[in-house]
C-alpha cells in the first residue's frame, strides 16, 4: 500500500557560545560539581547571551537543518516551534523564526509541551504532511530556559541550559511497512493533575510577568520513570517493532539516572543511548532535535537506523516516537 511518510531529511543544532561549569554554580550556590554529577549527569550547559533570543537559536538550528537537507526555504510549507520560554507571550516564536529565513508563505506555529514539546511537534508536523497540507516542515525545539530560572534555587537552576536543535521533514511515498523511512507512530499523553510538581509561577492571565520555575524533583522522577517506558513501549507497540529492533533510544535529556533507568526499564542497553545531558543540561524541547544532531553529525546515527524518541514534560506531558533515520 503506497502511504506519504514524513522522513527526516536534514538535522541541525546552535548552542549559545557561553558554557557554565558546575563549578561556576558552586561559587554562588551551595552546591558543588561531584553532587550535580553524581545527581543528574550533568557538567555543563550553555547559557544565551543578552539579547540572544529563543528564535535566534531556532533560527540558526533551522538553517543547519536546511543546509544538511540540501532544501531551499521555497520547499517548506510549515514551521512547527515547540518551546515553552517563547520570545513574546504573541506572536508565535515560529512566526518570528519563519520571518528570520525570509519565508513569507504556509504557515507557522508555536506547540507547548514543555519537554515533550519536541515529540508533541513532530506529531503534528507528521499529520500535516502525511495527509498532504504540507509538503515539508521544519520541526525544532528551541528554548531559553535561563530566562525563567531562580539563579538562587539550587535544587532547580543547576538542571537547565539553553539550546536548539530542528529537523526536517520532507513528504515521501512509502510502502507503509517498517521498512519504509520516516516517522513510523507517535504517541502523546498527558495528565493535568500534576500541575503543582513541575510549572512557572507567573504567566500573562495570572501574574502578568514570565515568572520561574518551580519543580517538586522527587515528584517528578517518580512518575518520569514508569511514563517514558509505558510511552516509548506504546510508540513500538504501534508501529509492530520491539525493542531489540531498535538501534537507537534518543531520550530527552533530563537527568542521566532517569534516562539510564528508562533504557532498562525498555529493554535497551545503555550503549544503544544517546546521552548528551552532561554538555547540555536539561534544555527542555531542544533537548531531543539537539542530541540527534549530535549523534547525527559523529556518525553513530545513519540512514535506515531505528529510531526509539521518548520525553517527559511539565504538565504532565509525555511522548514517543518510532523514526527510521
Ligand atoms: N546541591 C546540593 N544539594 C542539593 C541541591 C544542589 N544543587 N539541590 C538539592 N539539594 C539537596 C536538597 O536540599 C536535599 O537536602 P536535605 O536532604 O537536607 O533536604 C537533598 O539535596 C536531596 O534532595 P532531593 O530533591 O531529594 O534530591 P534528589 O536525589 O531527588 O535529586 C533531583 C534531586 C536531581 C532534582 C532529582 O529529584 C531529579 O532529577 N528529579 C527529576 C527532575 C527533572 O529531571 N526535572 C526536569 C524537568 S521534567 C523532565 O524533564 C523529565
Amino acid at each position: 500500500m503506497s502511504v506519504i511518510r514524513a522522513v527526516p531529511a536534514g538535522v541541525g543544532s546552535y548552542l549559545p557560545a557561553r558554557i557554565m561549569e558546575n563549578d561556576e554554580l558552586a561559587k554562588t550556590l551551595d552546591t558543588t560539581h561531584d553532587w550535580i554529577v553524581e545527581r543528574t549527569g550533568i557538567h555543563r550547559r550553555h547559557i544565551a547571551a543578552d539579547g540572544e533570543m529563543t528564535s535566534d537559536l531556532a533560527f540558526h538550528a533551522a538553517q543547519r537543518a536546511l543546509d544538511m537537507a540540501g532544501m531551499g526555504i521555497g520547499e517548506i510549507d510549515l514551521i512547527v516551534v515547540a518551546t515553552a520560554t517563547p520570545d513574546q507571550t504573541f506572536p508565535s516564536t515560529a512566526t518570528r523564526v519563519q520571518n528570520h529565513l525570509r519565508m513569507h508563505h504556509g504557515f507557522a506555529f508555536d506547540v507547548q509541551a514543555v519537554c515533550s514539546g519536541f515529540v508533541y511537534a513532530l506529531s503534528v508536523a507528521t499529520q500535516f504532511i502525511e495527509t498532504g497540507k504540507a509538503r515539508a516542515a521544519i520541526v525544532i525545539g528551541a528554548e531559553t530556559f535561563s530566562r525563567i530560572l531562580d539563579w538562587s534555587d539550587r535544587a532547580t537552576c543547576v538542571l537547565f541550559g539553553d539550546g536548539a536543535g530542528a529537523v526536517v521533514l520532507k513528504g515521501e511515498a512509502g510502502t507503509g511497512t517498517t521498512e519504509d523511512r520516516g516517522i513510523l507512530s507517535t504517541e502523546l499523553r498527558s495528565d493535568g493533575a500534576h500541575n503543582a510538581a513541575l510549572y512557572v509561577d507567573g504567566g500573562p492571565s495570572t501574574t502578568g510577568m514570565a515568572g520561574h520555575l518551580r519543580m517538586n524533583g522527587r515528584e517528578v522522577f517518580k512518575h518520569a520513570v514508569r511514563n517514558l517506558a509505558e510511552i516509548g513501549e506504546a510508540a513500538l507497540t504501534t508501529a509492530k517493532l520491539m525493542p531489540a529492533d531498535v538501534q537507537w533510544v534518543v531520550p530527552h535529556q533530563a537527568n542521566a539516572r532517569i534516562i539510564a533507568s528508562t533504557a532498562q526499564k525498555i529493554g535497551v542497553e545503555m550503549d544503544r543511548v544517546i546521552v548528551t545531558v552532561q554538555d547540555h543540561a536539561n534544555t527542555s524541547a531542544a533537548s531531543i532535535p539537539l542530541a540527534l544532531d549530535v549523534a547525527v553529525r559523529d556518525g553513530r546515527i545513519r540512514r535506515g537506523d531505528l529510531l526509539l524518541l521518548e520525553a517527559m514534560g511539565g504538565g504532565f506531558t509525555w511522548g514517543a516516537a518510532a523514526v527510521r533515520w
